[in-house]
């Protein structure tokens, strides 16, 4: 299968999805990574495991709807049969969404339902959580609620801040959407009726 990674800065998650891949541990190939912004770190290590690094800025379209037309071009002309979101700041329109619906995944930095959206360690802090965590999701035209196919907890420290806290849930997303990578490639993981299947099993 073709993965197609979008980014939109550091590139952790898609830094774990290249080693693995490279491990041997998803059976897979990263067609291409595409960042809207020229200035993410991620295309560097796009271009240090000779991954095509594509950078289709946003700044330079009209509207939403120009850009997600351009990057559906782009992506379409790469095959993909799974497209991952890894820190794509973005908002998709339905048009781009359905075009891809069942292929598409994200990783969200809460539990979801809880704190769709931005500033999400802040806003679990401030709500006083003892624990919070990601999830990793198929993507829908609802923002951030589409069906959650995993999730993992990390505790809340009383001494934490936003950036301690996303520290630990940024560790624990490196394993994880690997794994979930791995299961979509190997044809193990599906979304059928707005719901995320695994091995026959709906999560
Ligand atoms: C991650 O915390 C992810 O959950 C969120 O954005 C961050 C991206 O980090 N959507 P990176 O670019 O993968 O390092």
């Amino acid at each position: 299968p073709n993965i197609c990674v979008l980014i939109s800065g550091n590139g952790s998650n898609l830094q774990a999805i290249i080693d693995a891949v490279a491990a041997g541990k998803i059976h897979g190939k990263i067609a291409c990574v595409i960042s809207n912004r020229p200035d993410a770190f991620g295309l560097e290590r796009a271009e240090n495991a000779g991954i095509p690094a594509i950078c289709l800025d946003h700044k330079t379209f009209e509207d939403r709807e120009s850009y997600d037309a351009a990057l559906m071009e782009t992506l379409d002309s790469y095959a993909p049969d799974c497209v991952v979101l890894a820190g794509f700041m973005r908002i998709l329109t339905a048009d781009f969404v359905d075009h891809y619906l069942g292929k598409l995944l994200n990783i969200h930095p809460s539990l979801l339902p809880k704190y769709k959206g931005l500033n999400t360690h802040q806003r679990a802090i401030d709500n006083g959580d003892e624990e919070h965590g990601l999830s990793v999701h198929f993507v829908t035209p609802e923002l951030d609620g589409g069906p959650v196919i995993i999730q993992c907890k990390v505790p809340v420290f009383s001494d934490d801040d936003a950036g301690t806290l996303a520290q630990r849930v940024q560790e624990q997303e490196r394993h994880i959407y690997p794994l979930v990578v791995h299961w979509f490639c190997g044809g193990r993981l599906t979304m059928n009726n707005n719901k995320a299947v695994l091995d026959g099993n709906v999560l």
